[in-house]
């Protein structure tokens, strides 16, 4: 009798280490959409159409002085995490627009910035 004790402790384990996958392949699914969330350009374009073509232009050469070329590049050489501190704060001349624009949508305007570039 003493010898099935083990068997079905066995099988529980079993049982067990299928449910702890199911929980990590659960996990590995819902993980991607917060780490690699595909930006949505065309939201980011009617954003920046919006809020910041006045200052940086339709083709991100920079309408008031001052403004850096998105078109060159400038100031896109770093990470999504530092322009979206810097759009949310401001810098200088530059209005923050945090309250204004949702971190999610901004993200999106900051993808649009990096198709200006060329
Ligand atoms: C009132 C004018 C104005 C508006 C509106 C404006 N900007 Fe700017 N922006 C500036 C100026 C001026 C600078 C340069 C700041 C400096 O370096 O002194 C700048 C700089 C930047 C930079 C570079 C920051 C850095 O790290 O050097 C980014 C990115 C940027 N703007 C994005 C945006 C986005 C996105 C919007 C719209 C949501 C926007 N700006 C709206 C005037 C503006």
């Amino acid at each position: 009798m003493s010898s099935k004790i083990p068997v079905s402790a066995k099988k529980f384990a079993i049982v067990r280490s299928g449910l702890v996958r199911t929980i990590l392949a659960v996990a590995l699914c819902a993980a991607p959409t917060a780490g690699l969330y595909a930006a949505n350009t065309i939201n980011g374009g009617k954003l920046y159409g919006q809020y910041c073509v006045g200052c940086h232009g339709p083709s991100g050469q920079g309408v008031m002085p001052g403004t850096p070329n998105f078109s060159r590049g400038d100031a896109l050489l770093q990470p999504d995490n530092a322009l979206l501190t810097v759009i949310k704060n401001g810098k200088n001349a530059m209005p923050g627009f945090q309250g204004a624009i949702s971190d999610h949508d901004i993200l999106d305007v900051i993808a649009y910035l990096r198709t200006l570039m060329h």
